[in-house]
């Protein structure tokens, strides 16, 4: 199949193939970064914008890297240091860039939906970088390829996402994603984090992480969003720790098979064990690695040239 998208905005509105499709572009890519010259020329002359309104590390870096890795143009724009300071809308802002002919816009924005806006009023290529509490659509994706190269396979696969889902667009991502491509989707947390509506997204809900472990193929765990909470969820951090951090001594009592992510950053110590995350389980990094792939393949799939490498 070809790709047709402009934008990649959400998995929500993915379809199974699509999917399969940036998996499969991805896994071409994997090895470019392996190289002694870690480049192709496949966006030469293409201009990237990363327009970023929160703080990120993973996310901005890894598109940055992977769109000079395809020979982009890359401008970073950051929200603190932006005429958005003095006033400023994002869509002015965007409009802006369009004005001096960028190709691509990858955002990221605290407000959900902003993506959506942007999509609506540009003719430049977006992408969704993570909005609000809705999708970090190359969040999901990764998280995807990193089961798939794991695991040989998601469909029937169980998944567990465990932590603040209420806050979570790693945790709706993962929803979308995951179902389309046959997974089961178990979310689990304490009921104050839960949406209310969870269940219509077709998944089950437990309050029992060592009992959805035992069942599990793979945990997604979640980070506290702290800076999305606006009431208080929870009596301690200690008392979610004991219940829905994942220690070692919960992870002794699942399979060693068990795969353990987290799309970070981490809160060591409170959703999941320092021992836990950098051990032998854990594909945290690995996560990393993969995401720079994934990225070169919606780059590339929404930008290129189709003359790979
Ligand atoms: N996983 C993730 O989005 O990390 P950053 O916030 O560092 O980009």
């Amino acid at each position: 199949m070809e790709w047709k998208r402009r934008d990649l905005l959400d998995l929500q509105s993915l379809d199974k193939e699509e999917i399969e499709l940036i998996l499969e572009t991805a896994k071409s890519f994997r090895q470019v970064s392996t190289r002694d010259v870690k480049k192709v020329p496949a966006l030469r002359g293409k201009t990237v914008a990363l327009l970023f309104y929160e703080a990120s590390t993973r996310t901005r870096v890894s598109f940055e890297l992977a769109a000079k890795r395809l020979s982009a143009d890359v401008v970073n724009i950051a929200s603190s240091s932006s005429s958005s300071t003095k006033g400023e809308s994002i869509l002015d802002t965007a409009l802006n860039l369009e004005a001096m002919n960028v190709d691509m816009i990858v955002v990221r924005h605290y407000s959900s939906g902003v993506p959506y806006v942007l999509s609506k009023n540009l003719k430049a290529a977006i992408i969704n970088a993570g909005d609000g509490c809705r999708e970090h659509p190359t969040q999901g994706l990764l998280d995807i390829f990193t089961v798939q190269e794991k695991l040989g396979s998601v469909k029937g696969r169980n998944i567990t996402i465990v932590g603040d889902v209420l806050h979570s667009r790693v945790a709706r991502s993962n929803i979308f994603g995951f179902k389309k491509l046959g997974a089961n989707v178990t979310v689990c947390g304490p009921s104050t984090l839960m949406p209310r509506c969870v269940k219509e997204l077709g998944v089950e809900v437990s309050y029992d992480l060592e009992a959805s472990m035992k069942k599990s193929d793979c945990v997604i765990v979640l980070r506290l969003q702290k800076e999305r909470q606006q009431e208080v969820f929870l009596p301690s951090l200690r008392e979610y720790a004991r219940l829905f951090g994942l220690s070692q001594s919960k992870l002794d009592k699942a399979s060693k098979d068990l795969l353990i992510m987290h799309p970070g950053p981490t809160n060591r110590g409170v959703e999941i064990g320092a021992d836990v995350a950098d051990g032998c389980q854990s594909v945290i990094l690995e996560q990393v690695t993969n995401g720079l792939a994934i990225r070169m393949a919606v780059l590339y799939l929404l930008l290129g040239t189709k003359e790979l490498q």
